[in-house]
């Protein structure tokens, strides 16, 4: 079945470097829980089956596209799904995040892993609520995808919740080079594969999240990032132009990792996503012209008055220009945040960049 028209494109030509008439806007973490509507369903499910169920995945992603006039929407999952199709249980426990009852220990523990994933089976739920999705957008906007890195899943697979140092997980890299990479590998396949499947189900876009790339030396990133994350999108844009399948925009958001930001704008990403602490000249310097930006205002940035907000969006929009670049947040916004400087963000963003762009 033939999905509906596209009436904004905005995001697919910032990311290809067309001309734009407005800077196109989304925000990582989108639909979540500082919208009410997305507590309400949260409180009647457990966060794994709203993944699970492509009707309340959809209800989810469509949220926040009814409130603001953003210029996409990303499909509503977690990166966790991907260790669950490799067999390991993540829970998601309120107020403290992913919690793995059983997170490898030890190289031996690989062989625990189901593995090859069939992902068609273990993840068609994804797809499912892709596809759905697609036909609920009506063509509004762009519908993104979305995986986690091979590096910043290994470290939650091994550590099995969140953690400020990753120790366990970075001792790997310095006690246990070969299964790193062995196991690195492995989580790559599963995501070149899912990938691939969410453009078949209807992604039009797609975003790898490295969030706990900033966490390594430059040394470890260039040996235990840096290779997957390149064969991923090469991998990826090769199967999809095999099987006939657009070969859509992808961007790779790698929090922390200003150090590679050269490294990581030659591996074949149309996108580099960036947080707060870049200065966008010096991104736009160090990455060249040939990839799209996206970033990277302070999470935090957003609790200010509106004001400011229209001030700060001004200067992000005057620093990173108004071509080639997609605004967001530098990183997921906060739980607590008030929707109405959400609001206030994403008209700034559009307001500001028609007038820069009309004054030229
Ligand atoms: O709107 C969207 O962006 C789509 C949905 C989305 C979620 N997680 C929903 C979610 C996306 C793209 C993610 C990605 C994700 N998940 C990342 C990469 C982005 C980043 O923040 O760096 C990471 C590291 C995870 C793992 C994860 N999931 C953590 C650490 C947590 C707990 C912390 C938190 O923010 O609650 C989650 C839970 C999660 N994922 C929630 C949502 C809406 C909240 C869960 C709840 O409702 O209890």
């Amino acid at each position: 079945m033939e999905f509906p028209k596209l009436a904004n494109d905005l995001i697919l030509r910032a990311a290809k470097g067309e001309q734009v008439e407005q800077v196109p806007v989304w925000i990582m973490r989108q639909a979540g829980r500082y919208l009410q509507e997305f507590q309400d369903v949260r409180a009647q499910h457990d966060f794994f089956t709203i993944c699970r169920t492509p009707e309340l995945a959809c209800e989810v992603t469509l949220q926040p596209i009814r409130r603001f006039a953003l210029d996409a929407a990303i499909i509503f999952s977690d990166i966790l799904v991907v260790p669950q199709a490799l067999g390991m249980t993540v829970e998601m426990l309120p107020g403290k995040g992913p919690h793995f009852p059983k997170p490898l220990e030890q190289p031996d523990d690989i062989k625990s892993l189901s593995y090859p994933v069939d992902v068609n089976k273990e993840l068609n739920y994804v797809f499912a609520a892709i596809t759905l999705t697609r036909h609920r957008l009506e063509g509004k906007v762009p519908l993104i995808g979305f995986c986690g890195s091979p590096w910043t899943l290994m470290s939650y697979m091994i550590e099995g919740g969140g953690s400020p140092t990753l120790s366990k997980a970075k001792s790997w890299l310095y006690q246990h080079q070969e299964a790193s990479h062995r196991l690195l590998q492995i989580i790559s396949d599963v995501c070149v594969d899912f990938l691939v499947g969410q453009v078949q189900a209807g992604a039009q876009m797609l975003q790898v999240f490295e969030s706990h790339g900033g966490i390594l030396s430059n040394q470890s990133f260039t040996t235990y990032c840096t290779p997957y994350l390149g064969q991923i999108v090469r991998r990826v844009k090769e199967k999809l132009s095999k099987n006939d399948l657009p070969v859509v925009p992808i961007t790779v958001f790698a929090k922390g990792s200003h150090y590679a930001i050269e490294e990581l704008s030659q591996l074949g990403y149309d996108i580099l996503g960036l947080d707060w602490t870049i200065q966008p000249q010096d991104a736009r310097k160090t990455a060249g012209g040939s990839v799209t930006l996206q970033g990277n205002l302070d999470p935090c940035a957003l609790y200010a008055s509106k004001d400011e907000i229209d001030r700060m969006t001004r200067d992000m929009l005057t620093q990173f220009g108004t071509q080639r670049y997609i605004a967001n947040l530098g990183h997921g916004i906060y739980p607590t945040m008030n929707p109405d400087n959400v609001k206030a963000f994403v008209d700034s963003v559009h307001s500001i960049s028609r007038e820069i762009i009309n004054q030229k």
